[in-house]
């Protein structure tokens, strides 16, 4: 090694102009009620103080890491901090209250002004967290471990440069989730641990969610072999988000062609130019019969009332009418001369080989009538699915299927795999939800099925809120996700969680979670949840308030090189990404 020419660059003193010193450091708890509980938050509060320059406090508006030398029996350390605020300060605004004379706080103001950086009285008071790690250098790289030494007041402070960082930070050939915030370089992490110890996002509408969950959806399927990610989303969103991975598309609704798909999914304004290509990809989508149907009814309960309510529905909707009065006709027929009542369950028709044939080619008739490939088709292929076949085939691709069928797909097919629940109906969406977990669940421990399935959760207010009811069905939706929360990990069954209303949401079930994304939460009430349930300092999660679309406080156990060591970043844009994935595709 020569003159230390090779070695890192562990410190940027930001053109030299960086000299500061630890000022100040304590332990600060705040106490809040949130839902008639007491929370108590902590944060460990260090102030710099830094030489005033405008350089350094630009830079500093950006977050940064710090490192406070500490000398030790064994020699120096640093231990690194973590910034979340700075304020330059001029020696007489302390002094300046209002009882201050009008006059003479003019003239303060006045030469406050003008001192900004040439006098001494200026400086800038950075205030910073810990992030519970020490750096050592050792020939000239830095060495991290966790530490809980308590720094030393008057210890010089410095800034660590972005290879510094990248060392602390970046897992080596990990998955990029974005940009480090105030360095521009990518922070890499392992997406392996982001899927297998369940992950959630929280921020408020608007601020990019199910953006940066498509994006992660993205890299998961990038850097993981044999996965099925399985997306429940209420708000028709993506269908489109993931287009150009062509998603199988199974939605409670029906559509009869592309045009209703698309008007029934959100379409953001950047991409409004590329609805053409859209259209042709969802069209390709249905010839190759990736968008199916989720049937919520179980065959246990589906009666001939079922079958007359179907035909009803069709003669009001007027679409097929004349052949489906015909088919009622027949039905009407069928039942008097077996002595059936309307209640009569098919489960029951099909135990009788006669009855089951004629009641088939009633509906085989109705078939023959109708237009083969619209929505009414495969309504009813539906009902014929249900009464034939009990023990429903994996492999065969039905246009038609129920959660329970979904669940068997997701764990039994090969390669990757992602599935776009569309459910815009609540209650729907969480009974779909509730029946596909347990169902994955029963699969996975019986069955002893390895691969991995990852549920994602969009909305998850709508499936695990604080206060579950039976009525709407949230407690059934609620017993499952925790289930899957608290068992699944070990069976490869993975869950991913994206709320706006942190503070609405079973804290049983964020605890589960080993990697969260914070980005703005106006509400304090849902910072002080986020901060309570990750052990989070509280001025950490309140520093997110000033975070922009797209931003992200991420701090994991597992996936981050090193252990719960917040991060900000800023996450690629999944808008630009689907958009080059569109123009590719034609
Ligand atoms: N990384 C990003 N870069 C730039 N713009 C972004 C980014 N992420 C999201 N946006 C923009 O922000 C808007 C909202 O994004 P998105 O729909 O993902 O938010 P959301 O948090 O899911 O909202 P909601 O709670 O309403 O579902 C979109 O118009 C999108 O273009
Ligand atoms: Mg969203």
């Amino acid at each position: 090694m020569v003159g230390g020419l090779n070695k890192m660059l562990i410190f940027d003193d930001i053109g030299g102009d960086f000299e500061g010193r630890l000022r100040s450091c304590r332990m600060a708890y705040r106490t809040v009620r949130v839902s008639g509980e007491e929370l108590t938050l902590s944060t460990g509060e260090a102030i710099i103080e830094a030489k005033f320059s405008l350089k350094v406090l630009d830079r500093l508006h950006e977050p940064a890491y710090i490192g406070i030398k500490r000398m030790t029996s064994n020699g120096e350390t640093f231990l690194v901090y973590q910034t979340t605020g700075v304020s330059p300060v001029h020696f007489q605004m302390l002094g300046m209250g209002i009882n201050v004379p009008k006059v003479i706080r003019r003239e303060f103001l006045e030469t406050i002004d003008r001192s900004w950086g040439t006098s001494e009285e200026t400086w800038i008071d950075i205030l910073a967290v810990p992030t519970g790690y020490r750096m050592d250098i050792v020939d000239g790289y830095p060495r991290f471990e966790r530490s809980n030494l308590t720094p030393l007041v008057g210890g010089e402070a410095k800034i660590l440069s972005k290879e510094a960082v990248k060392a602390f930070l970046c897992v080596e050939k990990g998955s990029e989730v974005g940009e480090i915030k105030g360095l521009g370089i990518p922070l890499t992490v392992k997406m392996d641990e982001i899927v297998k110890y369940h992950s959630g996002l929280f921020g408020f509408t608007g601020c990019g969610k199910s953006n940066f969950t498509s994006y992660l959806v993205r890299q998961a399927l990038s850097f993981m072999k044999n996965i099925s990610v399985v997306i429940f989303d209420v708000s028709g969103e993506y269908l489109i988000h993931l287009l150009d991975l062509e998603p199988e598309f199974i939605s409670t609704e029906t559509f009869d062609s592309a045009d209703k798909i698309l008007d029934a999914q959100a379409i953001p304004d950047s991409l409004e130019g590329m609805r053409g290509r859209m259209k042709v990809l969802i069209e390709s989508l249905i010839s190759s019969r990736k968008i199916e149907r989720l049937l919520l009814n179980s065959e246990t309960d589906f009666s001939l009332d079922d079958l007359y309510k179907f035909f009803e529905s069709l003669v009001e909707e007027r679409k097929d009418a004349e052949q489906a009065k015909v088919a009622m006709r027949r039905l009407d027929t069928f039942s008097k001369n077996r002595g059936y009542s309307h209640d009569k369950l098919l489960k029951e028709i099909a135990d009788d080989g006669e009855a089951l044939d004629e009641l088939l080619k009633i509906i085989e008739e109705f078939k023959s009538m109708i237009h083969g490939m619209g929505a009414t088709w495969k309504r009813l292929a539906a009902v014929e699915k249900f009464i034939t076949d009990r023990s429903l085939d994996v492999k065969s691709k039905g246009s038609v299927l129920m959660p329970e069928d979904l669940a068997r797909r997701a764990v039994s097919e090969g390669g990757n795999k992602v599935f776009v629940v569309y459910a815009p109906e609540p209650i729907e969406a969480r009974r779909a939800v509730s029946r596909f977990v347990k169902e994955l669940l029963l699969l996975k421990k019986i069955m002893g099925y390895k691969r991995t399935v990852l549920t994602v959760l969009d909305e998850a207010q709508e499936f695990i809120p604080q206060k579950p009811t039976v009525s709407d069905a949230t407690e059934e939706s609620n017993r499952a996700v925790e289930s899957l929360l608290r068992q699944g990990r070990k069976y490869r069954a993975n869950c991913w969680i994206c709320s706006q209303r942190v503070a609405h949401l079973n804290t049983n079930a964020l605890q589960q979670l080993h990697s969260y994304f914070v980005s703005t939460l106006p509400r304090s009430y849902d910072r002080y949840v986020i901060a309570e349930a990750f052990g989070l300092s509280y001025d950490l999660v309140d520093a997110t308030v000033s975070l922009e679309t797209g931003e992200w406080l991420f701090v994991s156990y597992r996936a981050t090189k090193q252990k719960n060591v917040p991060v900000f970043i800023r996450a690629p844009n999944n808008e630009v990404i689907l958009t080059k994935g569109l123009a590719d595709k034609t």
